[in-house]
């Protein structure tokens, strides 16, 4: 048996962030490229559903075939196993992206140098952000014309809230880009343009060093040092303890397309981004190393194939080791289980596992049984925290169109809420359910799934709505006279929890003022 220590130390499990088209995929091929687990540009498909696509079915469905085989890309590095978790591209598609996130050790987000900071990168960071996640920023597209680097990394700062310390710096951007200075390693990286050769290194020995002006000129070696010495006197050192508490992000800049910068930062990547962190549960926090298994389920694919309504749920090891044909009790249900068939990830092919390790995720073939945020353990009674749901942001009713499939489609909104696709919410006034997503495409994925998966027909009915919170309260009195009030507006969630509809932002405000005494939620994690 491996000495589960070694195996948790070496292992990185990460995630790679971007907004849509700054370079999120090319980047992560190149990683696979470098781990040798695919051998030609181009094997990594785009997950991504083309902004002009929304109402596309073959797209969607394209989409869900693919994200199965890239959910999770694990390859070896040298001595390190790298576990690469893929979130989906499209902002509909953020709740996705946020759970992966817990189940991620640390993240690389991927920027554009023209563009900068944009919306969805800002949303990401918060979520990492609550979970003091460390990022290191990978600036892309240096072989493009782009924004001054000193901008840019004004704009990380404010925009994202976190700390930067530069460990490379460009010599020039766009048709003049030259190469970067690994301020890490001390060497000077030249660019060539073409997308098969690798970074050439200059061995030089401080930044005086004669060999840059002889390959840089004597121009760009003088701005060079010039930069050089404002960056020094700009930003701290760099602290690999503040990178790991998440206030701090080290900076590379580069072209994923060019395969120019990336060893460099995958290099860098592996020495400092942490193994498996302790876990927190309802109950205690869990570390890694502890001896008795445990893990959740974060994500759950349905398989492709309507005929057979089977599922993969993708569970994070959290601690000890996990045994194929062992038996552990599914907390939800109570029940002890056993996998005959679990899967890993590795080099691109689903391949069955006999053990894994902390920091591992193992693909579990399932008909039913998983639930997102479910736990596994070897008897304890766990329950990993830290997958909200957040508030959704539209809302419809959904109307069965065939009486005839009512059971159908019971099941499938059932199941298709378990695999985490959108939130239910039934109206305690009028009995009728509520759909709640993140973004339009989800009320389309969901009509197509019931009609192809369960036979099931349904139709949307628009439903005026601003926000649905969950509502506590210490005071019972209080919260039943809020209840009574609002009693047009009241809803549960899947586990009964009372879910307040408001139709407008004035009417939120308004009920928050009026009823001190009540929490509102923005986020189902508050306990
Ligand atoms: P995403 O996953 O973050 O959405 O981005 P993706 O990697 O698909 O990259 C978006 C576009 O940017 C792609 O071009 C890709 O080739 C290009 N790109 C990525 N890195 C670089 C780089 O370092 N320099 C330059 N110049 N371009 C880069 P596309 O035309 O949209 O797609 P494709 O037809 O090339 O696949």
């Amino acid at each position: 048996m491996a000495n589960l220590s070694d195996e948790i130390s070496r292992r990185r499990t990460f995630a790679i962030i971007s907004h849509p088209d700054a370079g999120k995929t090319t980047l992560t091929e190149k990683l696979l490229l470098y781990g040798g687990a695919i051998h030609i540009a181009g094997a990594v498909k785009s997950n991504k559903i083309k902004k002009t696509a929304t109402s596309d079915w073959m797209e969607i469905e394209k989409q869900r075939g693919i994200s199965v085989a890239t959910s999770v890309m694990g390859f070896n590095y040298g001595d390190y196993k790298i576990n690469i978790l893929d979130t989906p591209g499209h902002q509909d598609f953020a709740e996705d992206t946020y759970r992966t996130l817990t189940a991620v050790d640390s993240v690389i987000i991927v920027v554009d140098v023209a563009k900068g900071v944009e919306q969805q990168t800002r949303k990401l960071m918060e979520v990492c952000r609550m979970r003091n996640t460390p990022v290191i920023i990978f600036v892309n597209k240096l072989d493009r014309e782009g924004r001054d680097p000193f901008e840019i990394l004004d704009e990380l700062e404010t925009e994202l809230k976190i700390g930067v310390r530069p460990l490379s710096w460009p010599i020039n951007i766009g048709a003049k880009f030259k190469g970067v200075y690994n301020i890490y390693e001390h060497g000077l990286d030249l660019f060539t343009p073409n997308k098969q050769r690798v970074t050439e290194r200059v061995e030089i020995d401080d930044i005086n060093d004669p060999r840059i002006d002889e390959n840089v000129g004597e121009k760009d070696a003088a701005k060079l040092r010039e930069d050089l010495e404002l960056l020094e006197g700009v930003y701290p050192e760099f602290e690999v303890d503040e990178y790991l508490k998440g206030r701090l992000a080290p900076v590379f800049f580069g072209s994923a397309l060019n395969t120019f910068g990336v060893k460099e930062l995958l290099d860098c990547f592996v020495k400092i981004a942490p193994s498996p962190r302790p876990v927190t549960a309802e109950e205690r926090s869990i570390d890694p190393h502890e001896e008795q298994f445990s893990g959740f389920v974060f994500k759950i694919h349905a398989n492709m194939d309507p005929n057979h309504r089977s599922c993969i749920a993708f569970v994070k090891v959290c601690s000890g080791e996990f045994q194929r044909n062992a038996s552990y009790k599914h907390i939800r249900s109570g029940k002890f289980m056993r996998f005959a068939a679990p899967t890993a990830f590795m080099a691109q092919k689903k391949n069955i596992v006999d053990e894994a390790y902390p920091g591992d995720i193992v693909g579990i073939p399932d008909t039913g049984n998983f639930k997102i945020g479910d736990t596994l353990t070897q008897g304890e009674e766990l329950h990993f925290k830290g997958l909200p749901s957040f508030s959704p942001e539209m809302f419809k009713y959904i109307e069965n169109t065939d009486p005839m499939k009512s059971k159908q489609l019971e099941k499938g909104i059932q199941q298709l809420m378990d695999e985490g696709v959108a939130q239910l919410f039934v109206n305690q006034f009028n009995g009728r359910k509520i759909i709640g997503t993140v973004g339009q495409l989800q009320f389309e994925v969901i009509q197509y799934r019931l009609l192809h998966e369960y036979a099931a027909q349904c139709r949307w009915e628009p439903v005026s709505l601003y926000k649905a919170c969950w509502i506590e309260s210490d005071d019972d009195e209080a919260l039943a006279a809020f209840k009574k009030r609002k009693h047009q507006f009241m809803a549960v969630d899947r586990d009964g929890r009372d879910v307040f509809l408001a139709d407008s932002n004035y009417v939120l405000q308004m009920a928050q003022n009026d009823f001190p005494k009540i929490r509102f939620h923005f986020s189902s994690e508050y306990h």
